[in-house]
């Protein structure tokens, strides 16, 4: 099955996100970063569309917890996606199967532009791997900063970012389109 991956700074609300998409609290999430430590994978059944894997992986850049802890995290997101870059998800053992459909790259809406964030983006886009913009937590900007930082981070990553709110749902059916797009595209060879 085709696998969407979630990929962000801790706290960006990955999973938080994962359950506003399916409706549900299936992932654990906390105030505090560093919540996710280990690749969790969640095989979604939409009722009009075939099923897919949504995955959580641990967020980059939690400081907490020791250089140890943060390369361990960062070691396991590292590893998923060199895996897919080749072609080898979690449901596919072989290159000649590859079933990567996309990443989502999640960003705080209130910090537009981070370091860590656009190195992430440019990771992704050297292994290849089809990867979009998503902004969260939208409920906590003003109208104005809405709109000033939603410009900034299309600026960045000459990209129209995906904005959400999993509080006031905002964007969850914009995303749901994105997500049945890339799940329709067959996805990239391995490079
Ligand atoms: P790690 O697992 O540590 O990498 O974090 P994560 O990216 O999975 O973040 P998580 O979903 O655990 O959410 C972190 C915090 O942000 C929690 O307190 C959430 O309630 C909060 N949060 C997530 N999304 C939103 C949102 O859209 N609006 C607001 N106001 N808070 C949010
Ligand atoms: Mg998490």
């Amino acid at each position: 099955m085709p696998e969407v991956a979630m990929v962000g700074r801790s706290n960006v609300g990955k999973s938080s996100l994962i359950n506003a998409l399916v409706g549900r609290a299936v992932a654990r999430t906390s105030a505090a970063p560093g919540k996710t430590r280990l690749a969790n994978v969640y095989r979604v059944s939409p009722v009009k569309a075939p099923a897919f894997y949504l995955i959580d992986l641990p967020g980059y850049g939690y400081a907490r917890g020791g250089h140890a802890a943060v390369e361990a995290f960062e070691a396991v997101t590292t590893a998923y996606f060199e895996r897919a870059s080749r072609g080898e998800g979690v449901s596919a053992q072989k290159a000649a199967s590859p079933s990567f459909a996309g990443a989502l790259l999640l960003v705080d809406s209130r910090h537009p532009g981070l370091d860590a964030d656009q190195r992430a983006w440019a990771w992704l886009g050297a292994l290849g791997l089809p990867c979009h913009l998503i902004a969260t937590k939208l409920d906590k900007l003003t109208r104005a900063e809405r709109h000033r930082h939603l410009q900034h981070l299309q600026h960045v990553y000459a990209c129209p970012p995906v904005a959400v709110s999993v509080l006031s749902g905002e964007g969850l059916e914009e995303l749901w389109t994105l997500i049945a797009k890339l799940l329709r595209q067959p996805p990239p060879p391995p490079v």
